[in-house]
């Protein structure tokens, strides 16, 4: 006999992962019948139609096929076949053979770079250890190790923000732990508050749940919050008090819009705070950004006040794959030693990176207004990340799943319902993204306004 959906685990059953759920797949069945639809479900800006880099582009393109270098060298500015040829000449057997369990060591080394200019401001010197920092297909495989890590027991819990991204409520219940939610206040922007954070702990360990660790997605996927100093100082206050890690997921650190806000990383205020008792995981990736590559699956965890022996079985943990795909580990590393000034391919990928930038901060700034302007809808400030998590007033009895079924298939305009990300009982909201071009966006907020002036 086959195999059959009964000899399934329920933690397997039990996932769900509401991005590409349910209605995603009727939005494919209604393209497939012909119908135009705007996905504004996924946070995937090339299938949006932002361009790659070219930069990035070319010289993986050089490594992924070293024959160019010798047979057509002058068709490429000379910094970016000086980067290829620095790349290959490192990895020693290029892109096609495994690499270290925690991936190319000199791209671990221009990570701790990245991060020493990254975090040095405010007069605090900041260095990391490489041995710390592990290359990831994704910082979604860096998410998953993390909490593999912490989630030891069916008593062990993790709190997480809701809203939040379904790659922690999937991953920690396919894992057989125990999720936290701890809501963020709407009202206040979809700040963090230490209340809200108390008050979750101390529910879950009345239930008899150990609290493991807190995450935290600054700027946040679905809210576009960002966080400030205070807030960062808090929540590391917070963590040291209950003995937890914090997994800091940080990958749309370049994702900022609103004038006057700026990142910083957990390790940053953890370095100025001089804290090293609470053990801090944080994530970046290559999908997000002004990058936009996530099909080629680069990222990185940097691990910090982590024993030596807890590191050693991360790293065992890592090994079982091997490594990190190799593409994906150049693509890192093209993301964190971008072209100098004075490089022969510089102005453009500054003329690139701040033309993706400027037109993402032009779509947030006008999906805000726009969907304000909508009656029984109602949207926070897009400070940053890539999404709007609107609130939406429904007839009673109705459901926020049910309202953007109905949405896509009036209009085309495929969103995800709130109930994939969390949200307070008794409110309703739906996450669409920022990414269609300014033309398109314009017709989702109308053809959302329509359809909410009809539905409501
Ligand atoms: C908050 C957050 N973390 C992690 C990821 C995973 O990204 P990737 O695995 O492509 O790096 C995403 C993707 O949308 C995200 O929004």
């Amino acid at each position: 006999m086959p195999l059959q959906i009964s000899d399934l685990s329920d933690a397997v059953l039990n996932t769900h992962y509401a991005v590409r759920g349910p209605i995603v797949a009727r939005a494919q069945e209604l393209e497939n019948l012909g119908r135009k639809i705007i996905y504004c479900n996924i946070g995937n800006p090339q299938a949006l139609g932002q361009k790659p880099l070219t930069y990035a582009r070319d010289v993986l393109a050089l490594c992924e096929q070293p024959a160019l270098l010798e047979s057509a060298p002058q068709a490429f500015p000379e910094d970016m076949v000086e980067t290829a040829r620095t790349i290959l000449d490192q990895s020693k057997y290029g892109l096609g053979a495994y690499s270290e369990s925690k991936g190319l060591r000199f791209i671990r080394k221009a990570i701790t770079d990245f991060i020493a200019a990254r975090d040095s401001t405010d007069g605090i010197a900041q260095s990391s250890n490489l041995e710390h920092i592990y290359l990831t297909d994704g910082a979604s495989k860096g998410v998953q190790t993390a909490l593999r890590l912490l989630l030891a027991s069916q008593k062990d819990g993790i709190l997480i923000p809701i809203p939040q991204y379904p790659l922690y409520s999937a991953t920690i219940r396919l894992y057989g732990g125990q999720q936290v939610g701890y809501y963020l206040d709407e009202d206040c922007g979809w700040g963090l508050s230490e209340q809200m954070l108390e008050e979750a702990l101390h529910r879950a360990m009345k239930e008899g749940i150990r609290v493991r660790a807190i995450v935290v997605i600054n700027p946040g996927n679905p809210t576009g919050a960002v966080l400030t100093e205070e807030n960062i100082e808090m929540v590391i206050r917070f963590a040291k008090r209950h003995n937890l890690t914090i997994l800091a997921d940080e990958v749309y650190q370049e994702n900022i819009y609103e004038p006057g806000t700026r990142f910083l990383s957990f390790a940053h205020v953890m370095t100025k705070l001089s804290e090293h008792e609470v053990s801090l995981f944080s994530f970046h990736s290559t999908s997000k950004g002004f990058f936009g590559e996530c099909g080629q699956r680069g990222g990185y965890m940097e691990v910090r006040n982590v024993p030596e022996e807890v590191v050693a079985q991360i790293t065992k943990l890592q090994s079982v794959a091997l490594c990190a795909n190799l593409p994906g580990q150049v693509m890192t590393y093209l993301m964190v030693n971008p072209p100098r000034p004075g490089a022969p391919s510089y102005k453009r990928y500054v003329e690139e990176r701040s033309s993706i930038l400027s037109e993402l901060a032009k779509r947030a700034k006008i999906l805000e207004e726009g969907l304000n302007r909508i009656p029984g809808i109602r949207c926070q400030p897009i400070r940053g990340a890539m999404y709007a998590y609107p609130s939406i007033s429904l007839p009673t009895g109705t459901s926020d799943e049910a309202y953007c079924l109905a949405l896509l298939e009036e209009t085309g305009v495929c969103v995800v319902p709130g109930t994939g990300f969390g949200q307070k009982p008794g409110t309703a909201h739906f996450r669409t993204t920022i990414l269609p071009p300014t033309r398109q966006i314009e017709e989702v907020i109308d053809a959302i306004d329509a359809f909410q002036r009809q539905w409501g």
